[in-house]
């Protein structure tokens, strides 16, 4: 079965042909962070003109890459929120005119379930597993005990994950996306700062970022006023230890509570270096695992891998109506 991905929920265009559900025949992404950088952040409606311009492009050459014709598409799954609405309407609109020129049935996905099946493609799954999916507007830890099923064990009560580094990255002057950035610095810093790790024993899965974020902007604040030197390598390296810790002792938690067979990561920040390392080290009873880097941030591919599932499951496809939604629910 072949299933065409869009994804424009945010500042990718990007569209992929994947066939039954992990075999991945092209996966084209075309980045505006050049242009976001400009503005320290994503403009929303600037990202929609940019969708505009390049979806055609992406849509013609994920269908060259992969060999193969529009009319030999089987389903088209599409984005359908939570995201950007001006940025998420573009990718649905093609998607619809593509659904409609060539007869095609088409499905509305969950940006999340994408997330999550990024990592069916290289790994598939075994259930029961436990997602830790970290991004940038989602910090959530959701236990599945077969495909489709999510069941929500607890989320961040403020800021995402993601949002936090972000804001990080803004104070120490490392630009947008500030994810990467501050990943990299944390290698050559110390964890000499001692930033505090919220909610790391409470008795839930529950998160909370934002007194993090305000404690590490304080801090930044207050050694600038008394003029002491600010070594941001171990800025970065004191707030990813802090957020690593919480993110993976809540996940040894869960593991252990619902004894799952394997945890899996998803989400643009599961490609973070410390994270990655730390589950490593710490979990050892059940393999973990992480999309490679290509599918830990946005791309179509997973779209079409979550959609190739989401219609096994359900059995269903959505009409032409079918619309965006800033918000919603897994
Ligand atoms: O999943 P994603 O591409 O978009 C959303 O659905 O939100 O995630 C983007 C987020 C940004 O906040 C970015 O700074 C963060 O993922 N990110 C990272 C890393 N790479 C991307 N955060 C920490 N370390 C990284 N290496
Ligand atoms: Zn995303």
């Amino acid at each position: 079965m072949y299933v065409l991905g869009v994804e424009t929920s945010c500042d990718e265009t990007s569209v992929s042909v994947v066939k039954d559900g992990n075999i991945v025949l092209s996966n084209q992404v075309l980045s505006q962070i050049d242009i976001h950088q400009n503005y320290g952040g994503v403009v929303p409606e600037i990202a929609s003109r940019e969708h505009v311009k390049g979806v055609t492009y992406v849509f013609d050459q994920a269908i060259k890459k992969a060999g193969i014709a529009f009319k030999d598409i089987d389903l088209i799954a599409v984005t359908k929120g939570p995201g950007l609405i001006g940025s998420l309407l573009i990718g649905i609109n093609a998607a619809k005119v593509i659904s409609m020129n060539y007869n095609i049935p088409i499905i509305g996905v969950h940006h999340i379930s994408g997330h999550i099946y990024a990592n069916y493609i290289d790994h598939g799954m075994n259930f029961p597993l436990l997602a830790l999916v970290v991004s940038g507007g989602h910090t959530e830890l959701i236990l599945m005990k077969e495909h489709f099923d999510f069941n929500k064990l607890g989320e961040t009560q403020d800021d995402a994950v993601g949002e936090a580094y972000d804001k990080v990255a803004r104070i120490l002057d490392l630009g947008y996306p500030g994810g990467p950035a501050v990943d990299q610095l944390a290698k050559e810093g110390k964890d000499s700062l001692h930033f505090p790790r919220p909610m790391i024993h409470s008795d839930d899965y529950h998160f909370s970022f934002s007194g993090l974020k305000s404690h590490v902007i304080n801090t930044h604040h207050n050694m600038k006023q008394r003029g002491e030197d600010i070594c941001k390598e171990d800025f970065a390296r004191s707030f990813q230890e802090a957020v690593t810790d919480v993110l993976v002792e809540k996940t040894i938690k869960a593991k252990n509570e619902f004894k799952v067979k394997e945890v899996i990561v998803a989400g643009g920040v599961a490609a973070n270096s410390g994270l990655r390392q730390k589950l490593n080290e710490r979990i050892k009873d059940v393999p973990v695992y992480f999309p490679k880097m290509a599918y830990c941030t946005d791309n179509a591919a997973m779209i079409a891998a979550a959609g190739y599932f989401q219609y096994k499951k359900h059995g269903e496809y959505d009409d032409l109506y079918i619309n965006g939604y800033s918000r919603l629910n897994l």
